[in-house]
């Protein structure tokens, strides 16, 4: 049933006050930090789904692999997922077509249905006990859009050799739209199950994994700690989900996003197994209108968990005057649909929405040739990190990779410069409409428990957050990426910044980049 952590503790197991479905289920798993120098053929940092995806697939291949990971695993975004396993593409086909080509886009879907086939492989080669199973998944259309959308999607699907067929009847709905694409051969699974049977096989076939280690420096010779220890190797794959070792070009070409999720019991096995999806809200002035997904999970003898998300924003961009909203909204839209009982768990997290839709994944862009990045996931993190372990052992072996082209960090996209100028000139609209006008005009004493505002303090603006005791943590607001100023997130208790998506928890501890350093410290635990 639904936990929450504490927020002066977020940032060690997951980067927010609330625990996915996922997490609260799964033991956690305890390596220790590093405490010495070392060295390998391959450090990775990152401990995710995309860091141990590339860790499984050199060990393999007989490289020796330091991972890192600076909270637990699967403590950043892969403990926070749906873990959808889809070839269907949320960006759509159509669009895809237009921004790659009929080529290209075909090269694209195979990427995507290959790292399913190889996740499946693995769960049986490795015995991993995930849920592996595959599945159909059903794209039905949002109220606010037509038909016409799906037929585009439909002939793009086609086209790039998709397995894909339209059908009068969507399984499980209450609310039956006109028509719907069906989707073969996706796939979903227990993503913190999987990730952890990934780091048994890494750890048997001779990889180390230290966790509690926070990565301070990435050169071309290794990495450095927190603690001052040093990794050095030949290859160095920063898998941190947004890279540490990008400040300015990567985090202009893609944008963070919040997503919300939710999970209600259903009776045992009411519902079938199935990935549904809408097409997204058209109303919405964006290229990729936010949109709902939906699966089914085994959760114990009585009950399944339908899990929906959705309602996605601009990160550190509120909308409503109620911060609860969003999950109200998705359980609303899901009851709607859905014949669901009591939602058990409420989560969030971020995904990275690049400008032309597909994740950056290949040599770091105006770096050193053996520094490589995992970035870009958007709704696709799952196959996207899958496809990053065999595309980054690729490159590390010298082999061909038929797409690598596709997903090189350093590509341009002309046809996707549209996205481009409108995210950020977007970025900038909101961050002036957001800004926290007066922060001299709320007092630290109007704080209440468990809550937060930005203040004027000794000149400058910084985040108070007053906790259970009534002690106030005092950090400076200033975003230790780039310098704008960050924002209260009062569903996941953290400091969000809406340039480029760092977050803080509210001791100022880094949860996702590109700040790789914690914002200062002004007052620890006063009693104002
Ligand atoms: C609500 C939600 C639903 C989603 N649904 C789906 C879905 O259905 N299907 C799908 O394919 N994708 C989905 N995604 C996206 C997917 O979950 C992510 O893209 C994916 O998990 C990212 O994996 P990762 O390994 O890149 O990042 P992460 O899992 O975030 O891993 C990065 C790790 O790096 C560590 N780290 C960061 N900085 C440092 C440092 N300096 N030193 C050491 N370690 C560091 C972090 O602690 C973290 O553990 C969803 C995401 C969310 C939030
Ligand atoms: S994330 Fe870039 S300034 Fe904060």
């Amino acid at each position: 049933m639904e936990s929450d952590s504490n927020p002066l503790e977020v940032g060690r197991n997951t980067s927010g006050e609330h625990i996915s479905c996922w997490l609260d289920n799964t033991a956690e798993r305890q390596y220790s930090p590093l405490i010495t120098n070392n060295h390998a053929d391959v450090v990775v940092v990152g401990g995710g789904l995309a860091g141990l995806s590339v860790a499984y697939n050199l060990v393999n291949r007989g490289y020796s692999v330091v991972v890192l990971e600076d909270g637990l695993l699967a403590s950043g975004e892969s403990g926070r997922t749906t873990a959808h396993l889809a070839s269907a593409l949320d960006d759509r086909f159509y669009s895809l077509e237009k921004l790659f080509g009929q080529e290209k886009t075909r090269l694209i879907f195979q990427s995507h249905h290959e790292a399913i086939n190889f996740i499946e492989k693995t769960v049986k080669l490795e015995n991993i006990d995930c849920d592996f199973k595959r599945v159909n998944g059903y794209l039905f259309p949002h109220p606010s859009d037509s038909l016409e959308s799906l037929e585009k999607e439909y002939k793009a699907a086609q086209n790039a050799g998709v397995p894909v067929e339209w059908v009068d009847a969507v399984p499980a709905m209450k609310m039956q739209p006109l028509k719907a694409l069906k989707f073969a051969e996706q796939g979903q699974f227990h993503p913190v199950r999987y990730i952890l049977g990934l780091a048994d096989a890494i750890t048997v076939k001779g990889g180390v994994i230290y966790t509690g280690t926070h990565v301070t420096e990435i050169e071309a010779s290794g990495v450095t700690t927190s603690d001052g220890f040093r990794v050095n190797a030949k290859h160095i794959v920063v898998a941190t989900n947004s890279p540490i070792n990008s400040k300015f070009i990567l985090p202009m070409i893609q944008y963070a996003y919040r997503t919300y999720a939710i999970a209600a019991l259903v009776r045992k096995n009411s519902l079938p197994l199935a990935l549904w999806w809408d097409t997204g809200d058209m109303n919405i002035d964006k290229d990729t209108p936010p949109y709902h997904y939906v699966r089914t999970q085994n959760y114990n003898a009585e009950f399944d968990l339908l899990i929906a998300g959705g309602e996605d924003h601009k990160t550190g961009v509120m909308t409503g005057e109620s911060e609860m909203e969003p999950h109200g909204k998705l359980e609303a839209w899901t009851r709607d649909r859905f014949d669901i009982g009591e939602v058990v768990f409420k989560w969030s997290g971020q995904v990275l929405e690049p400008y032309d839709g597909m994740a950056f994944i290949g040599r770091n862009v105006s770096d050193s040739d053996n520094i490589y990045v995992i970035t870009g996931d958007s709704g696709h993190g799952m196959t996207h990190a899958t496809i990053a372990g065999m595309l980054i052992a690729d490159l590390i072996d010298g082999k061909e990779n038929p797409y690598e082209g596709i997903y090189k960090p350093g590509r341009v996209n002309l046809k996707a410069s549209r996205v481009f100028f409108k995210e950020t000139i977007g970025t900038l609209l909101d961050y002036y409409k957001t800004r926290p006008d007066h922060p001299g005009s709320v007092t630290l004493a109007s704080i209440p428990l468990n809550d937060a505002a930005i203040v004027e303090f000794d000149g400058q603006k910084a985040g108070a957050y007053r906790d259970e005791r009534g002690l106030l943590h005092m950090v400076s607001a200033a975003c230790t990426h780039m310098g704008c100023n960050v924002r209260w997130n009062n569903i996941e208790k953290t400091w969000d910044c809406p340039c480029h998506g760092s977050r803080f928890s509210v001791t100022g501890a880094v949860l996702n980049g590109p700040a790789n350093f914690p914002l200062e410290i002004i007052d620890e635990e006063s009693e104002n």
